[in-house]
């Protein structure tokens, strides 16, 4: 009886409530839903009102709120919705809507609220929008929607949010825009709008809170209209091509709080007068314009929190009245022409924290307050006239993580403890006349990363602590008077990728155990007093790429490891080394490398005559003459010897041991003699394209393979020698050229080769398996399992990749094949045998060699 009462009263109702649940579960069903988020729209639970997103009047008990924001849902703008005729309120935010916006909307009628941002919706916006009567929120943000921003948006009654920003819109922002009075946010900016103005019809918007267009491609004047603006919280017209002054009508703006003007191109000055009216205004950035004239004392007196001005043309003093902003935090007044001193109370009433003031011409001292209120993160004042001492205050700054006080003319000694404080990560005081020590208490400075103090007066040893900085990365200290020995904790420090010390007074021996410097890129101590040896452990710096040692008392020949490195830079001249110079840099374009070392010998053009130079200039006269008596009585001897030799040659065509020539690429543990003695045929391991190879096996039990390479004596008729000498060095020169650069653990050794006028012998490492190709051939395969073949392929794999990518110039082998591929006694692979192989210097270069087809039958190698 009182249900039926109930029904009687409320039939339409209970009607209504039931059509929405058709409505919804339609469009429910036009959803893709992989997270599940509809699972509870189903017909168990008649009641739509306790259904995920839905919210109903609990008057009208019918559904006006649709929440499916975040919901990882995919499909078309159902506009079914419009038939739930008290719906007002519908958030797709953040899913995959992803059709057109084209639809019928007239049912909407109660809509206010429609947010449909970060979708996938395309097409254009729909003209019929600005018919819903009560919309009063429509967020498109972040879709896909073009065109142009409908005329008709002109006529929305009641809309107090539009933001189309993010879309890919075009045209220009349209003035009947102004005419939308309602409107309190604005938001339109990154599209790509075409060049155009900023309507002055935009003042007319006397609601507006928030008025948004950075990057909008607006050009032209502000217009003088936005002072009208009376609301205006956030002006943000920035990253534009907007030109001429900036008005002085935008001083009326009296509700702004932050204004944004920065990257456009505006110039004139400031309004000089009016900012007082502005007493909400908190954060101006008209930084990288081209702004004149000076900084507004009436500016500096509001209470602003930041200030960005860089990048402008300002002149004159910074007004002392910013010292009195209780909540000053951001100071940007980079790349300007701002001289005097800096307010000397700055920082006394503000929370500052980042503080730059670089390339002006400001001069004084710093303030001593600047870290008054403790928050002081980043002081950057380089590039200015700046001078006097460092304040204590600023050494208790616990704060700071960056500090460049660099180029400026700063002097006196650093309070301790600024070389201690904990958060700092660079601390940069190049070029300045700073004098003193480094302070022990550097050892607190664990976050330190560069430390840069070049060009300055700083004197005594470097203290042990500076090597407790795990995390320094650059100690560029070049262009003082520091003294002593480097410490020897300098080479705990891992991360270092720069040392520069040169031109000090340093002395004593290299630091031992410097191979944990893995990171270093540049060893620059030049001109200290440093002495003792260069230690081998140098060769095993593999990223290091500038290196100069010269100006020193270095002496000890230099280590071969030399050669694993890939220098750029190299610079060991005025020193006391001797020896031989390593042969990879025995070369003419090396040269300056070396000079200045009377005992270091190489192929190079006048190394060794720098003895010669020491001498009186009659001794050195006497001994040329007496080279050139001997040069000529020893050419004419050559030339009888010569012939007489051809008769001996063609008589008995054994291999004369006081003619050939060794060029060496390691350290070696043989002579060339005790390779000669043994090529005989009971060594001759193979035969090949190219020659015959031998194993030899050493006086030290040592086992080499000799490759002796065809060509000489087949060909000894004299008038073919041009040819001969080419058909050999196909092959020869490559080969040498190519391996005797190269160090890697998959590819073949060459420990040396010898020469004569018509044989020659590349010395390798024996690889006891041999050839992969022989192995698979021949009854012994069985050896190799899957797992070897895997390991022989990363080998080999290995082996070209370095040739590619870490050679440089590139190498390419152009004839890999399995008989190429060398085995030791652990089945380690090693690519062999580069009698083809080409060194590409360019891309582009040495493409017209290329064509010619290169490797052995069965395998040609590729084209580049
Ligand atoms: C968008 O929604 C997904 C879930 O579909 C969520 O993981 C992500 O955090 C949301 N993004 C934003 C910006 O709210
Ligand atoms: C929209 O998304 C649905 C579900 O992922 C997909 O089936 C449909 O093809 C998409 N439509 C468009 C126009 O991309
Ligand atoms: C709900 O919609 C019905 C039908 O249009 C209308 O009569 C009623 O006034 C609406 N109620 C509310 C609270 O909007
Ligand atoms: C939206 O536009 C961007 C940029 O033009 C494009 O990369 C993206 O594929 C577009 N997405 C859709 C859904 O149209
Ligand atoms: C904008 O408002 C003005 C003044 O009320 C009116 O003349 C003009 O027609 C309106 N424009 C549009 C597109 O509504
Ligand atoms: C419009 O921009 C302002 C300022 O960036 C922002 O606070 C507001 O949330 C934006 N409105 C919408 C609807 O995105
Ligand atoms: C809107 O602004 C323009 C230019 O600023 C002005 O000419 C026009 O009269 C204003 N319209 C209304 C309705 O205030
Ligand atoms: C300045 O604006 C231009 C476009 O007007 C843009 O290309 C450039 O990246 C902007 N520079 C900065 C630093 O924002
Ligand atoms: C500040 O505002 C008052 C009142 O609105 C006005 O009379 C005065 O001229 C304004 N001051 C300046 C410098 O614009
Ligand atoms: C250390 O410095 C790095 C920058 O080099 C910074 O990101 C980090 O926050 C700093 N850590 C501490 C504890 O200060
Ligand atoms: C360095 O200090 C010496 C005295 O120790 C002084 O004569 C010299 O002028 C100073 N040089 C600089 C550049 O400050």
């Amino acid at each position: 009886m009182r249900l039926l009462l109930l029904f009687l009263l409320f039939p339409p109702l209970i009607f209504s409530l039931n059509q929405e649940v058709l409505y919804l579960q339609r469009v429910k069903l036009g959803f893709d839903d992989p997270d599940g988020v509809f699972s509870n729209w189903n017909d168990r639970d008649k009641n739509p009102c306790n259904w995920y997103g839905v919210t109903c009047d609990s008057v009208a008990n019918s559904v006006n709120s649709l929440d499916l924001s975040n919901s990882n849902i995919a499909g078309p703008f159902p506009f079914l919705l419009c038939r739930l005729q008290n719906l007002s309120f519908v958030s797709l935010y953040n899913n995959s809507v992803n059709s057109t916006f084209a639809g019928d909307f007239s049912e909407c009628r109660n809509l206010e609220h429609l947010d449909l941002a970060q979708n996938l919706l395309t097409g254009t916006l729909p003209d019929t929008l600005a018919d819903l009567p009560n919309l009063k929120y429509l967020d498109l943000t972040g879709n896909n929607f073009s065109g142009d921003i409908p005329a008709s948006f002109g006529k929305f009654q009641k809309l107090e949010v539009l933001s189309l920003v993010e879309n890919l819109l075009g045209g220009v922002i349209p003035a009947v825009l102004g005419n939308i009075s309602t409107l309190k946010q604005l938001n339109l900016s990154y599209n790509s709008f075409l060049k155009g103005r900023i309507p002055p019809e935009l003042g007319n918007l006397t609601n507006l809170e928030v008025l948004w267009l950075t990057d909008c491609n607006l050009f032209g004047e502000i217009p003088d209209s936005l002072g009208q603006l009376k609301r205006v919280k956030d002006l943000d017209i920035a990253v534009n091509s907007l030109n001429g002054p900036i008005p002085s009508s935008l001083t009326e703006l009296t509700s702004v709080v932050q204004i944004e003007l920065y990257n456009n191109s505006l110039t004139g000055v400031l309004p000089a007068r009016g900012w007082s009216n502005m007493t909400a205004l908190r954060l101006l950035d008209a930084s990288m314009n081209e702004l004149t004239g000076t900084i507004p004392d009436e500016l500096c007196s509001l209470p602003l929190e930041s200030l960005n001005l860089y990048e402008n043309q300002f002149e004159g003093n910074l007004p002392e009245s910013i010292s009195n902003s209780p909540n000053l935090y951001e100071l940007r007044l980079f790349q300007n022409r701002l001289t005097g001193d800096l307010p000397k109370d700055l920082g006394k009433n503000s929370p500052l924290k980042w503080v730059d003031v670089s390339s002006n011409q400001f001069s004084g001292e710093i303030p001593k307050s600047l870290c008054e209120k403790g928050q002081l993160e980043e002081i950057l004042m380089i590039y200015n006239s700046f001078s006097g001492e460092i304040p204590v205050s600023l050494s208790e700054c616990t704060s700071l993580t960056r500090v460049r006080l660099g180029y400026n003319s700063f002097s006196g000694d650093i309070p301790v403890g600024l070389w201690g404080l904990p958060q700092v990560s660079l601390l940069e005081l190049i070029d300045n006349s700073f004098s003193g020590e480094i302070a022990k208490t550097i050892a607190g400075a664990t976050n330190l990363s560069a430390l840069i103090i070049s060009k300055n007066n700083f004197s005594g040893s470097i203290p042990e602590e500076v090597g407790y900085l795990e995390n320094l990365v650059e100690f560029s200290g070049g262009d003082n008077k520091f003294s002593g020995s480097l410490p020897a904790s300098i080479v705990n420090l891992g991360q270092l990728g720069r040392l520069d010390l040169h031109d000090n007074g340093l002395s004593g021996d290299f630091p031992s155990g410097i191979h944990s410097w893995k990171k270093l890129n540049e060893l620059n101590l030049a001109d200290n007093k440093l002495s003792g040896n260069i230690p081998s452990e140098i060769g095993s710096l593999s990223v290091l790429n500038y290196l100069d040692l010269s100006g020193n008392q270095f002496s000890g020949e230099i280590p071969i490891g030399l050669q694993n490195l890939k220098l750029n830079q190299l610079n060991f001249s005025n020193n006391r080394l001797f020896g031989e110079i390593p042969p990879l840099y025995a070369k003419e374009m090396y040269r300056t490398s070396f000079l200045g070392n009377p005992g270091l010998c190489g192929d190079i053009n006048g190394l060794c005559d720098g003895r010669s130079e020491a001498r009186s200039l009659g001794y050195a006269w006497l001994m040329r003459s007496i080279f050139l008596l001997a040069g000529v009585v020893f050419i004419v001897g050559v030339g009888w010897f010569y012939r007489k030799y051809r008769n001996f040659k063609n008589a008995k065509r054994a291999i004369d041991k006081s003619k050939w020539t060794l060029m060496s690429f390691h350290k070696l543990g043989f002579s060339e003699y005790e390779i000669l003695n043994a090529l005989d045929e009971d060594n001759l391991i193979g035969s090949g394209s190219s020659g015959k190879v031998y194993k030899v096996v050493l006086s030290n039990g040592e086992a080499v393979a000799v490759k002796k390479l065809w060509g000489g004596s087949k060909l000894a008729d004299e008038s073919s020698d041009v040819e001969k000498g080419q058909f050999q060095n196909d092959g020869f020169e490559a080969e040498v050229d190519t391996l005797g650069k190269i160090r890697h653990k998959n590819i073949v050794k060459l420990w040396c080769c010898c020469t004569t006028r018509d044989c020659k012998l590349l010395v390798y490492e024996y690889m006891p398996n041999g050839s992969l190709g022989d192995l698979l051939h021949s009854s012994k395969s069985g050896l190799l399992d899957w797992p070897i073949r895997y390991r022989i392929a990363l080998d080999a794999a290995e082996g070209l990749s370095y040739l590619h990518h870490d050679c440089a110039p590139p190498i390419v082998h152009r004839d890999v094949k399995s008989n190429n591929i060398l085995l030791d006694g652990d089945f380690g692979a090693r690519v062999a045998d580069f009698g083809v192989a080409k060194v590409v210097d360019k891309i582009g270069k040495g493409t017209k060699s290329m064509s010619v087809i290169a490797g052995s039958c069965g395998y040609i190698a590729p084209g580049l």
